[in-house]
C-alpha cells in the first residue's frame, strides 16, 4: 500500500513510517520539520518538506503520488501550550486537518488513520477508560482532535471515507534506531532521563497530594512500537469499516514509580522535588484497550515499564543532544 504519513519526521509518525516500510509498504512523508527531524525520516521514504496549510502543495502531492491511505500525525500536541495559545491549536490542527481531508477526498483517497488523544477524557466516569466514555476535551488541543474525529464521522457518512481514530494515552519508549526529541521537552520520561544524563539538576514532581497510591499522578505509558503496530493493524482493517480505539496498556504507573524505575535502569540517583500541581492534570488516566484486542488481536508487547525506560535510555545516552547533534 502507498501511505502518506503526515508528521512522519516526528516521534510517533517516524516510528510508524519505519514500521510500514519494514512491512513492505511505500511511504511518503510530509513534514514541515517544526518539531520533526530530517534524520528521523526513513531513507526509503519519499520526503516532502511542506506544510498542511499549503493547499496547492497538497493537491500536487496527491496528484503525483496517489496515496492509497493517509496517516495523519502532523499536529501541535501539547495540552498546556494549547491553553496559552488556543488559536494556534484551533486554527492549525483543525484547519490544516480539514485541508488534508478535503484534498484526500477530492483525489479519491478514502482511507485515513487519525492520531487522536486521551485528552478527550477530562472527566472520565469509568477507569480504565473505554470507547463508550463520553467525550469531554480537556483543552483546545483535545477539542481540535475531537473535531477531527467528528469530521471523519461525517466524511464516512457522506463520502464513504473509512477511518480509524486512535486515542493514545502516554506514548513513550523508542525503537528501530529512532528516538524521542522534542524542543522544548515536556514529557515525564525524557525529562527524568535528562536528569540522569546530567542535563537537568532534578525532576520536579507536579503535585504529590492526588488521590492515588503515593499521591502522584497515574498514567498509562504505551510503548511507541506498540502504537505503531496498532496503527498498521487498524490501517489494514479499514476495508471492513471505520473504527475508534483507545490505546494503552490497562495499567497505570505513578510519577514516583516512573522515577524509581528510571533510577534502577540508569543507576543514577535522579533527585526529585515535589512542586505544585500542573494545571489541567487529571489524577489518573488509564486506557482500556480491550476493544482493539478483541477486534484486531492487538496486544502491547513492548510496554512493560522497565523496557520502555531502558529503550528510551539507550537512545538518549547514545544521542544526548538528540537528532543530528550527537
Ligand atoms: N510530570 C511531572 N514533572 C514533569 C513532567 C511531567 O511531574 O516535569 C507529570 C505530569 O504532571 C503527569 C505525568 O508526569 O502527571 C505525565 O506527564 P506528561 O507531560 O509526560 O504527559 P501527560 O499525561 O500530561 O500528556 C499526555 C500526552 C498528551 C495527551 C495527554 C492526554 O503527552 O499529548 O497525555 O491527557 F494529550
Amino acid at each position: 500500500m502507498k501511505v502518506l504519513v503526515t508528521g512522519g519526521a516526528g516521534f510517533i509518525g517516524s516510528h510508524v513510517a519505519h514500521e510500514l516500510i519494514r512491512q513492505g509498504d511505500d511511504v511518503i512523508v510530509l513534514d514541515n520539520l517544526y518539531q520533526g527531524h530530517r534524520e528521523a525520516v526513513h531513507p526509503d521514504a519519499t520526503f516532502i518538506e511542506g506544510d498542511l496549510a499549503d493547499k496547492s502543495l497538497l493537491d500536487q502531492l496527491f496528484a503525483e503520488h496517489k496515496p492509497d491511505a493517509v496517516m495523519h500525525f502532523a499536529s501541535h500536541t501539547l495540552v498546556g501550550e494549547s491553553m496559552e495559545k488556543p488559536f494556534l491549536y484551533l486554527r492549525e490542527n483543525i484547519v490544516n486537518g480539514l485541508n488534508l481531508l478535503e484534498t484526500a477526498v477530492a483525489h479519491g483517497t478514502l482511507k485515513f488513520v487519525l492520531s487522536s488523544t486521551a485528552n478527550l477524557f477530562d472527566d472520565p466516569e469509568r477507569m480504565p477508560i473505554d470507547e463508550q466514555e463520553r467525550i469531554v476535551p480537556g483543552s483546545p488541543y483535545g477539542e481540535s482532535k475531537a473535531i477531527l474525529e467528528r469530521m471523519l464521522h461525517w466524511l464516512d457518512v457522506t463520502k464513504g471515507m473509512k477511518y480509524a481514530a486512535l486515542r493514545y494515552f502516554n506514548a513513550c519508549g523508542c525503537g528501530l534506531g529512532l528516538g524521542e526529541d522534542h524542543d522544548p521537552e515536556t514529557h515525564l520520561i525524557p525529562i527524568v532521563l535528562q536528569v540522569a544524563l546530567g542535563q537537568r539538576e532534578q525532576i520536579t514532581v507536579f503535585g504529590d497530594d492526588y488521590e492515588t497510591r503515593d499521591g502522584t499522578c497515574v498514567r498509562d505509558y504505551i510503548h511507541v512500537l506498540d502504537l505503531a503496530s496498532a496503527h498498521i493493524l487498524a490501517l489494514r482493517a479499514l476495508d471492513q469499516g471505520s473504527r475508534t480505539y483507545n490505546l494503552g496498556t490497562g495499567n497505570g504507573f505513578t510519577v514516583q514509580e516512573i522515577i524509581e524505575t528510571a533510577r534502577e535502569v540508569t543507576g543514577h540517583p535522579i533527585p526529585a522535588v515535589a512542586g505544585p500541581r500542573r494545571a489541567g492534570d487529571p489524577a489518573t488516566l488509564i486506557a482500556s484497550s480491550e476493544k482493539i484486542g478483541r477486534e484486531l488481536g492487538w496486544e502491547p508487547r513492548h510496554s512493560d515499564i522497565r523496557s520502555v525506560i531502558s529503550d528510551a535510555w539507550e537512545w538518549m545516552s547514545a544521542n544526548p543532544q538528540g537528532y543530528g547533534q550527537s
